[in-house]
């Protein structure tokens, strides 16, 4: 790789995880923005999607806590209500434009119940046009669930770190940082113990594949989940114990030359996602990497409830995403706590 390309990727990596900010995902796809506008009695079209990613886009202050958005096919191609493209907006906020590229996580075939994200066939060429677009990053989620003591198998972990490694390698071809996200669901009734062995399995497999592949470590994000209990245990793992079990497995799993880790949310509610992410940053830690959020539903539901696809309600419904992304910075320096909630609620 030119020393020029090696260069901006590393800078864009560490731009995405600077201190204090972490990235909004807004990434949503068409099914799955249909689904969460449905609950809210919004109508599902091309303009209403617009006018709520416009929303969380202009939010007054965002861009002093969010460091990049993560935008879905259809919004990097939309313009903003002021006219401007979206990518072109969020550049002059100072947020970093990134964009979706994998599409979907379909069943694996062989194995009943598990699954493999897809989207390689002509990435190559999709990546170049996203960067022509104004995408400077990437983002390819994989899908791990949990269910018995046989799943995952190994052949799902492969399968997708085989996948998320030739992702990241070709967009790093493409002078675009991959987020490398392995999920491993919360749905289930396991306990801590079990998310815990399977998260570091997929985190050391998908380390393996990005070797393999020659993909340079510091010009990557991973955005892993946190290791909590399932959502169906019956005996829920306490905040300081979700932080210490999940600071565990990435110190197990994730190189020193990677500058950052972007937590995604996963169903957490959106005070238990700040809450967590702080508990992790607040011991003064020495940890050779910046731990910050790429939340999607923990940054919106709340925004988007509020204003349930009635312009009236704009602003209210940005000064509550502008204050999740702040809670969320200030949980990513350590410095959060739920005292800030109630004054600012
Ligand atoms: P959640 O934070 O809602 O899990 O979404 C993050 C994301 O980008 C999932 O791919």
């Amino acid at each position: 790789m030119p020393k020029m390309q090696t260069e901006t990727l590393r800078q864009t990596a560490r731009d995405m995880v600077a201190p204090g900010r972490g990235i909004l995902a807004m990434d949503e796809s068409r099914p799955t923005c249909a689904a969460r506008f449905k609950k809210l009695g919004i109508a599902d079209s091309e303009e209403k999607r617009r006018e709520y990613r416009d929303l969380l886009v202009t939010a007054p202050g965002l861009g002093e806590f969010v460091s990049g958005a993560i935008l879905f096919d259809e919004t990097i191609r939309q313009q903003t209500l002021a006219g401007d493209s979206f990518p072109a907006h969020l550049a002059k906020a100072g947020i970093v434009p990134g964009i979706k590229v994998d599409t979907g996580a379909k069943p694996l075939a062989g194995f009943d119940g598990e699954k493999v994200t897809e989207g390689l066939d002509g990435l190559r060429e999709r990546l170049a046009e996203y960067r022509e677009l104004g995408a400077r990053f990437a983002k390819w989620r994989a899908v791990i669930a949990i269910a018995g003591a046989d799943k995952p198998s190994r052949a799902c972990l492969m399968a997708n770190a085989h996948a998320l490694a030739r992702y990241a390698a070709l967009c790093q071809e493409a002078a675009l940082v991959p987020i490398v996200e392995p999920e491993v669901l919360m749905d289930g009734g396991h306990d801590i113990a079990r998310c815990f062995e399977v998260t570091r399995a997929a985190q050391q497999m998908v380390f393996e594949q990005l070797r393999e592949q020659n993909v340079l470590l510091e010009g990557i994000v991973l955005k892993p989940s946190m290791v909590v209990s399932g959502a169906d245990c019956a005996t829920r793992a306490p905040l300081a114990e979700v932080a210490e079990q999940t600071v565990r497995c990435l110190k197990m799993t994730v190189p020193h030359e990677v500058p950052g880790i972007a937590f995604l949310s996963g169903g957490q509610s959106d005070e238990e996602a700040t809450a967590h992410l702080n508990a992790m940053n607040a011991r003064g830690r020495n940890l050779p990497w910046a731990l910050t959020f790429s939340y999607g539903r923990a940054l919106q539901q709340a925004a988007m409830a509020t204003w349930g696809g009635d312009a009236a309600n704009r602003e209210a419904a940005q000064k509550i995403a502008a204050h999740r992304a702040r809670m969320n910075g200030l949980a990513a320096s350590g410095a959060w706590s739920a005292d800030m909630e109630k004054l600012a609620a």
